[in-house]
């Protein structure tokens, strides 16, 4: 029985380190420590909470979707966040997308539907970088799979902002000067950042009424992110436990094979 156990035991330790969600830590350098969050969706049973991801959705359309693309994703997908088809048609049609060529070639806007993709904020590059001191603010979809860190990075980077160049940088370089239109964040590489500061206190009301306090809007949207970049997160973690289960079992079966087989020559 101790060696069923055992197999078994590691059998499940196996899977379980195969299925945890690599959560890196620490950018490195001087930046100071991630200010890492307990996220419902870290580990093997993890899940997505609803509620937070639909906060983290009123974040991003009321503040950074004027600057930033969710590439790839369509407002459809907000059904999966728990938004019933008519709610997600209702979103939608609060949004204006061009369509076209019309009868007489003409293209034109109309509201926009479930199967449209996400609006996105600028019609091209050019005027992104017109908008944003020469830098195009990076699609947003998959953030959180393209930075160390994930969701614990823009979590930090949203509120590792300061209002002047902290003591901790000027002691390791006394000439660091922040360049014009650029803000410090203790989070961003060089720590110059062509974003400025996001979220401040009452900015936005939720519709659930969690008070929106600059930590609590920081966290919805990170989830929010984390979601995007990875909606299929609970079904692969579904699958995981089944193969677990499988394991356990085959292993079970396996040592009972062997049992019988050897049965004879002890
Ligand atoms: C006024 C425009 C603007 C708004 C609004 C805005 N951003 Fe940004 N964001 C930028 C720009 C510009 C950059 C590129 C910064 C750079 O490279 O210096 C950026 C970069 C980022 C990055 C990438 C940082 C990196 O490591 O490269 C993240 C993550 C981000 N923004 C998240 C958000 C989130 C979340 C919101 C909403 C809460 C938001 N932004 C709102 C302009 C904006």
């Amino acid at each position: 029985m101790k060696t069923l156990t055992g197999v078994a035991t590691a059998a499940a330790f196996a899977a379980g380190l195969a299925l945890a969600a690599p959560t890196a830590q620490a950018a490195g350098g001087e930046h100071p420590p991630l200010k890492t969050q307990n996220w419902t969706f870290e580990g093997v049973f993890g899940t997505y909470d609803e509620a937070q991801l639909q906060r983290g959705w009123e974040v991003y359309t009321n503040v950074c979707k004027s600057c930033h693309a969710l590439d790839y994703m369509y407002y459809r997908n907000l059904e999966q966040i728990g938004y019933s088809e008519d709610e997600v048609k209702e979103i939608a049609a609060s949004f204006e997308t061009e369509d076209g060529p019309d009868e007489w070639g003409e293209m034109f806007m109309r509201p926009a539907e479930p199967l449209d993709p996400i609006i996105e904020p600028y019609e091209n590059d050019a005027i992104a970088m017109l908008a944003n001191g020469g830098v195009v603010p990076p699609n947003l979809s998959v953030m959180t799979r393209a930075r160390d860190g994930g969701a614990d990075y823009v979590y930090s980077l949203l509120l590792g902002y300061e209002d002047s160049v902290p003591e901790w940088v000027l002691e390791a370089d006394p000439n660091f000067e922040l360049a014009p239109g650029k803000s410090f964040n203790s989070y961003f590489p060089g720590y110059a950042i062509s974003m400025p500061q996001q979220l401040f206190e009452g900015i936005l009301e939720y519709s659930d009424g969690t008070p929106a306090t600059p930590q609590q809007m920081a966290k919805d949207v990170s989830a929010f992110l984390q979601w995007a970049a990875e909606p299929e997160l609970e079904d692969r973690k579904t699958l995981g436990r089944y193969v677990l289960v499988f394991l356990v079992v085959f292993t079970a079966l396996l040592y009972a094979y062997k049992r019988e087989i050897w049965k004879d020559a002890h």
